[in-house]
């Protein structure tokens, strides 16, 4: 039998990066797996999604920062599927620039995706999570995505370290919280180093556009190769992989841990 046969899990962000790689991996691993993502669900995106995934998939549009999205998102779900094993708080945006010229807007956008939304999943999807839990070995399984960089500084991204590191700690609170209460949901969270994605692509191209940075894409991707200790970023596989990890029974002794992808850039 498949490590998640029978479980069911949402992805937010689940629509491409490391939140696409985690949907196929936990597909391929037997469970049912519902994006959550913000186009439309008549998106010709999702629905070409779907198409390729197949029927253990499904599609849930949901603004992370929104509080009736997830009430919603809640309700669906209980409804539709009437359990939920494990929830990837994966959907997270980048906010770069000094502080002094940095928008208070920026810094309060990422926080809301990066760490709000982290809050108001484990809200509302609680009570159905605590439920389900009950039912398995290893119990529920909250995966929180965060960063290295919400284990250690970088230039001019305060707004995307201080969420990051909100979410390690956020992680460790809730795993706590929920483990002296006796409730069957653990919580962990992940740390991936550079990965190849759109956002890191996207970030990239965005800084090679100032002539005061003087390097190309290209260059500056090469130099994230160098300074990665084994040679190269990631994959967003390599991150799934982990993911799938703490999502299964085989980590029903982890809580509040920080499983660290990150090819030894921390290890620095
Ligand atoms: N790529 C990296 O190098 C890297 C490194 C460390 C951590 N991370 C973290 O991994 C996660 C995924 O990053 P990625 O690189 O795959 O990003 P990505 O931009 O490639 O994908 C992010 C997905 O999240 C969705 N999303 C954005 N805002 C949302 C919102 N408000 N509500 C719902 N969905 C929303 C996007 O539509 C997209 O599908 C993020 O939390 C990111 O901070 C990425």
């Amino acid at each position: 039998m498949k490590r998640l046969q029978g479980r069911v899990a949402l992805v937010t962000g689940g629509l491409r990066g490391i939140g696409g790689a985690t949907v196929d991996r936990l597909l391929d691993e037997g469970a049912v797996v519902i994006i959550a993502d913000l186009k439309p669900a008549s998106d010709e995106v999702v629905q070409a999604t779907l198409q390729r995934l197949g029927q253990a998939s499904s599609y849930v549009q949901l603004n992370v920062t929104s509080e009736a999205d997830w009430q919603s998102a809640a309700e669906t779900v209980r409804r539709d599927f009437g359990r939920l094993d494990i929830l990837v708080g994966n959907a997270g945006i980048d906010g770069v620039g000094s502080v002094d010229t940095m928008p208070y807007e920026t810094w309060k956008r990422v926080m809301a995706v990066n760490i709000d939304g982290l809050f108001l999943g484990t809200k509302y999807f609680a009570p159905l999570m605590t439920e389900t839990g009950a039912k398995t070995r290893g119990g529920a399984s909250i995966i929180n995505i965060s960063s290295i960089m919400g284990m250690v500084g970088w230039v001019d991204a305060s707004p995307y370290n201080a969420s990051k590191g909100a979410a390690r700690l956020f992680t460790k609170a809730t795993a706590l919280e929920f483990a002296r209460k006796g409730i069957p949901i653990r919580v962990n969270s992940v740390h991936p180093g550079f990965i190849r994605t759109p956002l890191l692509q996207e970030g990239m191209d965005r800084a090679a556009e100032d002539p005061s940075v003087g390097a190309t894409a290209q260059d500056m991707l090469a130099t994230l190769d160098q300074g990665t200790p084994i040679g190269r970023i990631g994959e967003a596989s390599e991150i799934a992989a982990g993911i799938a990890f703490l999502a299964s029974d085989d980590a029903s002794f982890m809580t509040g841990s920080e499983l660290v992808i990150d090819g030894g850039w921390t290890a620095q």
